[in-house]
């Protein structure tokens, strides 16, 4: 049995929705469980010629074999869940945990000054987990539009572990989002590192396997806040570098890879394992590249660099927007895979 948690190491949208439906492929896999913040996450996932815009499911959507399922610790937007779910046709699949708390149009409303003063998603997330702290919200177990969907998450995939099935826990966000240890006040309203994603889908701290950090080759951030070596406007589209957020169309900050943070954000969530995506926005030569012996001298060089800073093998990298578009370095011997 085994529980892979995927976490992000920098300001959310490192990649990690790609880098889960891909580990979703491996046919040992039977669920993959949303923990993190809420609809405020957004997730593209792109498998051949169909493009996922995901908020609130997780990003397994592509293989039609996976449970799809929400942890308690969850908002949940009924609107948007069930949009989704009818767009994508996943509501066979779907597993919504009773205790997920929901968000109602006057968080929304809430949130508007939340966007002004932070630059917020604008989602109602931070209001909703305000009520929750006051235990005004409501829960998705009284909400009738989510009956169907409604049950026990967490007790689910601690039997599915005790069955000896495979899954995946999903994290959202990134680690400097994190209200414990990010850039306050410019985070999100809750912790969103490694120990919390367990929490939000009711997993204790013994029963995880590896935790998956996920890097992106360089560092973008949306919304206002610190972002060490930023770059100006002009310099991120000269070097390819320019995004748009999935939920906000806002475009992205960039700066370059920062490996004090990356080495930080390995410790704060007990990093097993790194994935680095977008490596081909570095190095184009790579573009779609699915073996080890592509990667080029500069591109294992920008690798070597950051195993040697944080001490922690780097197992996946993508190389494309689409899902199959990594080199998984997993499969190569584990003891050509200890950093040296
Ligand atoms: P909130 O989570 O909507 O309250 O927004 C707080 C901060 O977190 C803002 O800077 C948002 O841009 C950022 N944020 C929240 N969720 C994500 C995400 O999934 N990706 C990137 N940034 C996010
Ligand atoms: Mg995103």
């Amino acid at each position: 049995m085994s529980a892979t948690v995927v976490v992000g190491g920098q300001f959310g949208d490192e990649g990690k929705g790609k880098i889960i439906s891909y580990l979703a492929l491996d046919s040992s896999v039977v669920a993959t469980v949303r923990g993190g913040v809420g609809p405020n996450a957004g997730h593209t996932v792109r498998h051949g010629k169909k493009t996922y815009r995901l908020r609130m499911l997780p990003s397994a959507v592509a293989n039609s074999r996976i449970k799809l399922m929400i942890g308690p610790g969850v908002l949940v937007d009924p609107k948007v869940l069930i949009s989704e779910m009818s767009r994508y046709r996943v509501n066979d699949r779907v597993v919504v945990d009773q205790h997920c708390a929901i968000i109602e149009q006057i968080h929304l409303q809430r949130d508007k000054k939340l966007k002004r003063r932070i630059g917020s998603t604008g989602t109602g997330t931070g209001p909703a987990n305000a009520d929750r702290a006051l235990r005004v919200v409501k829960l998705a177990k009284d909400v009738p539009s989510l009956s169907p969907y409604v049950a026990d998450v967490s007790t689910k995939i601690n039997e599915l572990l005790d069955e000896g099935k495979n899954i995946l826990i999903e994290g959202t966000q990134g680690t400097f989002l994190s209200v414990y240890h990010g850039t306050y006040p410019y985070v999100t309203s809750k912790d969103v590192t490694a120990s919390a994603i367990c929490s939000d889908v009711g997993l204790g701290p013994l029963r995880v396997n590896e935790v998956l950090l996920v890097l992106k080759a360089y560092v973008t951030r949306v919304g206002a806040g610190p972002l060490e070596g930023e770059l100006d406007e002009n310099e991120i589209e000269r070097r390819g570098w320019n995004e748009v957020g999935t939920v906000t169309g806002r475009p992205r900050r960039a700066a370059p890879m920062n490996l004090a943070m990356a080495k930080r954000a390995v410790i704060l969530n007990s990093a097993s394992q790194i994935a680095i995506t977008k490596l081909d926005v570095l190095f184009p030569e790579l573009r779609g590249s699915r073996r080890e012996q592509d990667l080029s001298k500069s591109a294992l060089k920008f690798i070597d660099e950051v195993e040697q800073a944080i001490s922690v093998p780097v197992s996946i990298i993508g190389t494309g927007p689409g899902i199959l578009d990594v080199i998984d370095r997993r499969i190569v011997s584990s003891k050509r895979r200890t950093v040296r």
